[in-house]
């Protein structure tokens, strides 16, 4: 497990035994360092190996050597840089993956020279998350272990020139690493395990890094009117919740931020039912619930310095006699009403409720939801961004920096008059379902009427946060899509 691999430093010097991994660009030669750390006889062994192996240095490729006898090691990893553009592009966190993936022994020395580059103690630290969220694996439910899959080392030492500082800046990260981590298990655990109940008293749990946490009851919520929430909940056994998570590291009396999650523990489209194929992956629906968990977890465990409001919406979206039915009508915490046209379209909902809340309770500086929303947003984007929807020109493009920055891409999708046109209700304020077409911005564009001019952005990571692309730091179901990118953003902007 990630949690249990142990990253250490120490100064340069002679490095023996294990597994030894350096780095070149398409020169072929190390760093100057490595040759007085390894020996000219290593300089000289990789360029001969890389002249038979055709190996070029290009980024992201590596040369694994076997048995060197100098540096005496079992084996000698050869890390490709590229470039000059590449360098410049580089993405640590992917490189510290890349390096997990091809480490093999029981110990990894890292001999962290880099030609053309010096980086700072937190591209390490970057390096060292990207070695933690590679090896993560999500094996609690397999009774048996399997044979064929190497563990890889539980220990790695980075040789570094300036020790502490890198120590200090992993030690940071370390809580971002468990924070993406926390949030990828929430979303591949089972939906029979993780019910709104027992989500609810996994955000409990960060009490123990000092975050102030609430949890509101369905009674709590009939009394305040969160009536959109309980309708989507209504139709299953299990009772609904909203968890409210405080982190308050800035100034007292200092406005708030608040991030807001989708958590449909299981969505089966309720009497407007899914088909079965696949509806298994839906109980990865509270994703953008277990990212502002994640989210949380990483900010309390750096003590970040600002004042931060969690919000999840938690219900379980099934069918049976008490369900809601497309023609109801619901009354939302706001006082605006919602035809329900597809119990399917269930999100929105739940949001609505949510986003009234925070605003209206907190007064935030802005507010962020992040949602696996709608399947169209797939159609969109495929899996490689997630869509951006905001009222706020200057948080939009605050959040795509981070999302450049962190490699978790967004990018923006329109919000305007004709889509709320196109979600009006012969009967009621609005209808939660506007069809087929422009399906992502008809359901931003409800979730718009319940922000109440805050700045708000919405984040819709029904492509992102599962079963999407495998990158060398995310080689399972759930990515944890989001917990870094706002981490970064509040890192960048909002501490004081
Ligand atoms: N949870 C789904 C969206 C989803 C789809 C998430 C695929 C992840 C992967 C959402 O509740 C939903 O069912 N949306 C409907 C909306 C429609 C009925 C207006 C959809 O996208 O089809
Ligand atoms: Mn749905
Ligand atoms: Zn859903």
């Amino acid at each position: 497990m990630a949690d249990t691999i142990k990253i250490d430093f120490h100064a340069p010097g002679a490095v023996d035994g294990g597994d030894i991994v350096v780095f070149v660009d398409e020169t072929l030669k190390p760093a100057p360092a490595v040759a007085k750390q390894l020996g000219q006889k290593a300089v000289d062994l990789v360029a001969k190996v890389a002249s038979i192996e055709n190996f070029k240095g290009k980024a992201k490729s590596a040369l694994v050597i076997a048995a060197p006898t100098a540096p005496a090691a079992d084996r000698l990893i050869v890390v490709g840089l590229g470039g000059e553009k590449d360098r410049a592009g580089l993405d640590w966190a992917q490189l510290g993956g890349l390096v997990a993936g091809k480490v093999s022994g029981k110990a990894t020395t890292i001999v962290a020279e880099f030609p053309g580059l010096s980086p700072s103690p937190e591209n390490i630290a970057d390096m060292a998350l990207g070695i933690r969220l590679r090896r993560y694996a999500f094996d609690r439910y397999k009774t048996k272990k399997d044979d064929g899959k190497a563990e890889g080392p539980s220990r790695f030492v980075f040789a570094v020139s300036d020790p502490a500082a890198a120590k200090k800046a992993v030690k940071v990260a370390d809580g971002l690493a468990t924070g993406v981590t926390l949030a990828r298990d929430l979303v591949n655990e089972p939906p029979n395990v993780l019910g709104p109940e027992e989500f609810a008293a996994r955000a409990q749990a960060l009490t123990k890094l000092g975050v102030e946490v609430e949890i509101l009851d369905e009674k709590a919520m009939q009394k305040l009117g969160m009536r959109a929430l309980l309708g989507v909940g209504q139709g299953s056994t299990r009772g609904s919740r909203v968890a409210i998570m405080r982190w308050n590291g800035g100034k007292a009396g200092d406005q708030p931020i608040a991030f807001i999650g989708k958590g449909v523990v299981f969505d089966s489209g309720g009497i407007s039912i899914k088909p079965g194929g696949g509806m298994e992956d839906m109980k990865g629906d509270m994703a953008g619930a277990a990212c502002v968990v994640g989210l949380m977890h990483a900010l309390a465990s750096r003590k970040a310095k600002a004042n931060v409001i969690g919000a999840i919406g938690l219900v379980e979206n099934m069918p049976d006699g008490s369900a809601q039915r497309p023609g109801d009508i619901v009354t939302t915490m706001s006082g605006q009403t919602i035809e329900i046209i597809n119990t399917d379209a269930e999100g929105r909902l739940v949001l609505a409720d949510v986003l009234w809340y925070v605003q209206d309770r907190f007064k935030p500086k802005f507010m962020i939801d992040l949602a696996t929303l709608t399947g169209a947003i797939l159609v969109a984007l495929a899996q490689e961004y997630a869509g951006l929807f905001s009222n706020d020109d200057e948080l939009a493009q605050r959040l795509a920096a981070a999302g450049q920055a962190t490699g978790e891409r967004v990018w923006r999708m329109p919000l305007g008059p004709e889509f709320d046109k196109m979600i009006e209700s012969k009967f009621a304020d609005m209808k939660n379902s506007g069809g087929r077409q422009g399906g992502s911005s008809t359901a931003a564009a409800l979730l718009q009427k319940f922000v109440n001019d805050v700045p708000w952005a919405h984040l819709d990571i029904a492509g992102t946060a599962m079963g999407s692309p495998q990158t060398e730091i995310n080689k399972g179901w759930s990515s944890g899509w989001g917990v870094r990118l706002l981490d970064r953003l509040v890192r960048d902007h909002y501490e004081r």
